[in-house]
């Protein structure tokens, strides 16, 4: 209970556009623990120097909600430019798009924008060898989301596109059900949006045991499994629960956050698992930066730290 009410009052807060002009100007310092720079060339460098000590990264190009084609066009095209950028880097290429950012919601041409640019980016990262994950966003956007990847899948192959489900939703664990049939990479997470109690559980025990349920049911089945989370006794479960049922460290990977618990990705990465950093960088990170801050209080005190600092 209180997690939500505290997630609620920063994110409430943070809507606030004094505070994110105040925010924006003071703690740009701060937020690159969280963000690796606003530029292609320093995201990059980013997944280089994590290459080096054996974490994998997850490029994502910050942005949402874009309400024009010409900006979700133009949003699409930076992405484009990332995976060329990207290429013969000396590392994977793995990036992660929110639909919303390149036009899901906008009709041109009789469909939808975001799955035309979703297209478009995922023919180049497939001709480049790399993959992309669908975010998930909000909880209005599943349906389109879910129906828009259920097309790529199809499409560009398992192997090339995957999505994310929030177990903090009651639909999820259905959800994943009904997805099983396309032996789906899906990258499972708690959730990090302000949702209504009709939709999504209010109390963080069931959030965390929804969380070990789909990533069992998603092993179970075969499917490849991103365990997204830096909890770590949910990691450990999950450690267990593949060596009980034979599950090899090859149909499931461990994700966290840039910045998040760099002492725990290194330890699993020297364990010979695949650990993978998801890399947010660009101008428009306030809006990923303080979700972060809602979803710890001690990083409210590090951020005022470090906007006194100045
Ligand atoms: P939980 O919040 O219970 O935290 C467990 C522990 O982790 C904490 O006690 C603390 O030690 C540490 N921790 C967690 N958050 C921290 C923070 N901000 N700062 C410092 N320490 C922190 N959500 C979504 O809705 N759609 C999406 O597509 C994605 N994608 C995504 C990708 C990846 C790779 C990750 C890791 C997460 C996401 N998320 C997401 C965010 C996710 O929904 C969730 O909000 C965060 O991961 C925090 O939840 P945890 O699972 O870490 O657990």
């Amino acid at each position: 209970m209180f997690d939500q009410i505290y997630r609620k009052a920063v994110l409430t807060v943070a809507n606030n556009k004094s505070v994110e002009g105040l925010v924006r100007k003071q703690a740009w310092g701060v937020a690159q623990r969280f963000v690796a720079g606003e530029t292609i060339d320093t995201a990059i460098a980013a997944v280089q120097d994590l290459h080096k000590q054996g974490i994998l990264g997850n490029l994502d190009l910050l942005g949402e909600f874009v309400d024009t084609p010409e900006k979700a066009n133009e949003f699409a095209e930076q992405i484009l430019a990332l995976l060329n950028a990207a290429e013969g880097k000396g590392f994977p290429i793995y990036a992660s798009i929110k639909l919303s950012s390149v036009g899901q919601g906008l009709t041109v041409n009789g469909e939808d924008l975001g799955l035309t640019n979703a297209r478009r980016i995922l023919r180049r990262a497939k001709a480049l060898g790399g993959f992309i994950n669908l975010d998930m966003e909000d909880h209005p956007r599943v349906d389109i989301t879910l129906a828009q990847f259920r097309t790529l899948v199809g499409e560009f192959g398992h192997d090339t596109v995957g999505t994310v489900l929030q177990s903090y939703l009651y639909r999820s664990e259905a959800d994943r059900d009904s997805l099983d049939d396309l032996k789906p990479n899906l990258r499972i997470v708690k959730g990090a949006y302000l949702e209504p109690a009709t939709v999504a559980m209010p109390n963080k025990a069931d959030v965390d045991a929804a969380y070990r349920k789909l990533v069992y049911a998603h092993l179970k089945a075969g499917n490849y499994c991103n365990v997204a989370t830096h909890d770590e006794s949910i990691i450990q479960d999950v450690k267990h629960f593949a060596i009980a049922h034979g599950i090899p460290k090859s149909q499931y990977e461990f994700q966290m956050l840039y910045g998040i618990r760099r002492d725990l990705q290194k330890s699993l990465a020297d364990e010979g698992f695949t650990v993978r950093a998801y890399i947010p960088y660009g101008p428009d990170w306030y809006g990923y930066f303080s979700r972060r801050i809602a979803e710890r209080p001690a990083n409210v005190l590090f951020v005022v730290k470090g906007m006194l600092k100045g």
